[in-house]
């Protein structure tokens, strides 16, 4: 008996937490790769800042176990990560850290976390509804880490857009492609940027021949692939990153930080075919 009522509680409670959600502006975006290294924190970082100087109250949630960075790139030293919240040790509002940069705020992850401790219990999704329902933030960006995992998919499942990075490196494309097979199959939609790459016309090519590819293997034909543009290689990015600063905000005039900002600018574009706004 006792167990019917909490377990009606339980479904009360997280009805409220849904329809809250829901109503939220808050729209959430993961950023993810199939291979590591290929620049996904980097852009994330400079992303959450340029939409930021736009004047969008901008969350980052740091969800890569395999390197948590985005405290170095953003210069936060965190007390508190997301985990502790999800293991009870801190409030919502403790892993919600100010940056040194105004309307930008970052929820702090850490590398190493035993996902198998929590696996099949929604507690990660649970952690973004609730940053969700507290309608602040226009724009939470969750930098997934690499791969496919269980967890990296939980977190892709519960947001609104997803955006895959690669390059043009063969492995990376391979990788995108198993990413655009299993989204095909649960979501409507995958953007894709290029990093690494100087030429806007190299990623429209490679991301035709992946349609292409998706056609021919009979993927479900309304899942939408769209291409929202390429970031050239820089060495600013290194020199911006060593001193915990943000590339675009050193380097106002790089070719990187112009292409960065047009990505954004089409990014800006599918976020408002978003209910939410
Ligand atoms: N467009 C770029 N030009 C030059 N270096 C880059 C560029 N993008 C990323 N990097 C560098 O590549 C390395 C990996 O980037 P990172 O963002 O950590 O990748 P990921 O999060 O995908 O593992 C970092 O040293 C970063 O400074
Ligand atoms: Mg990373």
């Amino acid at each position: 008996m006792f167990n019917q009522i909490s377990q009606q509680a339980q479904n009360l409670v997280s009805l409220t937490t849904k329809s809250a959600a829901e109503k939220s502006k808050t729209k959430v975006i993961a950023i993810t790769s199939g291979k590591g290294g290929v620049g996904k924190s980097t852009i994330t970082a400079n992303m959450a800042f340029v939409l930021s100087q736009k004047g969008y109250n901008v969350a980052v949630l740091d969800a890569d176990i395999g390197l948590a960075n985005m405290q170095v790139l953003l210069n936060v030293r965190p007390a508190k990560t997301f985990f502790d919240y999800i293991d009870g040790h801190s409030s919502l509002e403790e892993i919600l850290i100010p940056t040194q940069y105004d309307n930008l705020t970052l929820c702090a992850g850490k590398s190493g976390y035993e996902y198998t401790k929590n696996t099949n219990s929604l507690v990660f999704s649970r952690v973004v509804t609730q940053i969700v329902q507290l309608d602040r933030y226009d724009i939470l960006l969750i930098d997934t880490g690499a791969g496919l995992n269980e967890y990296v998919q939980e977190f892709l499942d519960i947001s609104d857009e997803i955006l895959a990075i690669t390059t043009t490196d063969p492995s990376a494309i391979t990788d995108a492609y198993a990413l655009i097979k299993m989204l095909s199959k649960t979501k409507k939609k995958l953007l894709i940027c290029f990093n690494h790459t100087k030429n806007y016309t190299i990623g429209d090519t490679i991301t035709n021949s992946i349609k292409d590819l998706s056609q021919k293997n009979r993927l479900n034909k309304n899942f939408m692939v769209k291409y929202i543009g390429s970031i050239s290689s820089t060495q600013n990015i290194q020199k911006a990153g060593r001193r915990r600063l943000l590339f675009v905000n050193e380097f106002k005039y790089d070719v990187a930080t112009i292409d960065l900002e047009n990505v954004v600018d089409k990014l800006l574009r599918e976020l408002e075919k978003v209910k939410k706004w």
